[in-house]
């Protein structure tokens, strides 16, 4: 017989014969029966299963079993006798299919997370990272979901690329080359001879290439892995960090705004819905109000401010930032959490940043100073949106790029895009993991992607 997710033992299998298979959650063991608390991943709670010392390999296989033995188990699904739980199993067979060694690390005592990192092979057995990794999952089909109702279309976008999409330069460098011995040019490595016929590097954003998707569909989006070399040893930041970037032609900034609004909502909304029981989960074990905090979000307006707003706010707040604020300076995480935490208690989108601190790529608003850009903050992050109305002017970008040190050679197809067919359109990127943060309630950023990449670290 085939084994079935532990899920799928609804009522309608109550009384017939059922097989599971999955790994010993705890195992107590007494006189004349054993109870085995079984998960398979499907869901937090498992299901119990209740040996008798009858059963012919009780003594050979039941006794034995301990935390993160794996098991196949095949009996009758009962109610439960024991009070909360809905079914149990009531073994016929129970067949010990692996044992765990005595160093088996993960026991019944909760173990920090700094800990489980070190042990991400093993961490997903844990009940914390089983329900992040459900709750990324669900946010992930949401996310689709959302996007394919709003008439979407999925771009796969390049994960190696010749453009530096952010033009910060903080990219890790692709290449084929000896490193001990590459060929040389006038002193200096030649880049024409690797693998590409030129230099190439991990993207940090799929956004130039869903501008150009979007200059043909209308409306697409991006969603998968960015990479980003910045020192930034936060809990907030990772170097492989998943990223959805919608792009949309003929959209303005207001109409980004509103698209992030529904977006949010409608991801956040859905998590509540259907991974009820994991999010009862982060609530009382993680977060103490994690849940009731989603429900405001998803039923409060965002709030709207520009930059130079928010940047009156931080000035009349009599604190004593860390950062000082001053218009033309970038908000710090401290200023964004103030701001949606303390003044505005629900998330708040800033638009129009001065150009200086804001990417090549924004659109220039009449007063030369300010560009159409976007981020929504909320509390306990700060930023986990971040977009803009994009510079669809060719007059206005070339010589934009000029005054930032961009070589227009480089860019000579973005470029291209807007001396045919150039509309105004607009995009967001949103920091998946940033989403999970918020989400769950959990602390570190680590902790909520399968295998976190950070500074000094990228084992597994
Ligand atoms: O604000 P960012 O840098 O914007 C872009 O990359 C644009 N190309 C997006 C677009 O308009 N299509 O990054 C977008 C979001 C941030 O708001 C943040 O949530 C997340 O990506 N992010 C990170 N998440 C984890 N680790 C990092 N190092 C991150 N850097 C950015
Ligand atoms: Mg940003």
């Amino acid at each position: 017989m085939t084994a079935t997710r532990i899920t799928k033992l609804t009522a309608d299998l109550l009384g017939s014969e059922v097989g599971i298979e999955g790994w010993v959650r705890t195992a107590r063991h007494s006189k004349a029966v054993s109870f085995l608390d079984v998960v398979d991943g499907s869901n937090l709670a498992g299901i119990q299963v209740v040996a008798q010392r009858e059963l012919d390999e009780y003594d050979d296989v039941v006794r034995k079993l301990q935390t993160g033995c794996a098991v196949r188990v095949h009996g009758e699904l009962v109610v439960s006798q024991g009070k909360g739980q809905g079914y149990e199993i009531q073994a016929r067979t129970v067949e010990l299919v692996g044992g765990v060694g005595e160093d088996y690390p993960l026991q019944k005592k909760r173990h920090g997370f700094e800990f489980l990192r070190t042990i991400a092979h093993l961490r997903p057995r844990t009940n914390t990272l089983a329900a992040v990794l459900r709750v990324r999952h669900e946010a992930a089909a949401a996310i689709h979901d959302f996007f394919a109702d709003e008439g979407f279309l999925w771009l796969h976008s390049p994960i190696i690329t010749g453009a530096d999409a952010e033009g910060a330069g903080e990219m890790f460098r692709v290449t084929a080359l000896d490193l001990e011995d590459p060929p040389r040019a006038e002193g200096r490595i030649d880049w024409s001879r690797d693998f590409f016929g030129r230099e190439a590097h991990l993207t940090v954003s799929g956004q130039l290439e869903a501008e150009i998707a979007a200059l043909a569909l209308s409306r697409v989006y991006t969603f998968g892995p960015t990479f980003r070399a910045e020192n930034s040893n936060t809990a907030r930041h990772l170097a492989e960090f998943w990223m959805v970037e919608p792009e949309v032609a003929f959209l303005e900034l207001d109409g980004l705004v509103d698209l992030s609004e529904r977006f949010l909502k409608s991801v956040l909304g859905r998590l509540l819905d259907r991974c009820a029981e994991d999010m009862a989960f982060f609530d009382q074990r993680i977060d103490k109000g994690a849940i009731e905090r989603l429900e405001h979000v998803v039923a409060s307006p965002f709030e709207r401010i520009t930059y130079t707003e928010a940047v009156a706010i931080l000035e009349k707040s009599g604190r004593d930032f860390e950062f000082p604020v001053a218009w033309g300076a970038d908000l710090q995480s401290e200023h964004e959490r103030y701001i949606t935490e303390e003044v505005v208690k629900r998330p708040v989108v800033v638009t129009d940043y001065p150009a200086e601190i804001k990417a090549f790529y924004m659109y220039g608003n009449d007063d030369g100073k300010t560009v159409r850009a976007m981020d929504v903050l909320v509390p306990r992050i700060g930023e986990i949106v971040g977009g803009s109305q994009r510079e669809h002017r060719l007059d206005v970008l070339g010589p934009r790029m000029d005054a930032l040190g961009l070589d227009r050679d480089e860019y000579w197809w973005y470029l291209d895009l807007r001396r045919h067919g150039s509309v105004p359109h607009a995009g967001f990127g949103l920091g998946f993991e940033r989403l999970l943060l918020f989400a769950t309630g959990m602390a570190n950023i680590r902790d909520v992607i399968p295998f976190p990449r950070v500074p000094g670290s990228a084992e597994f």
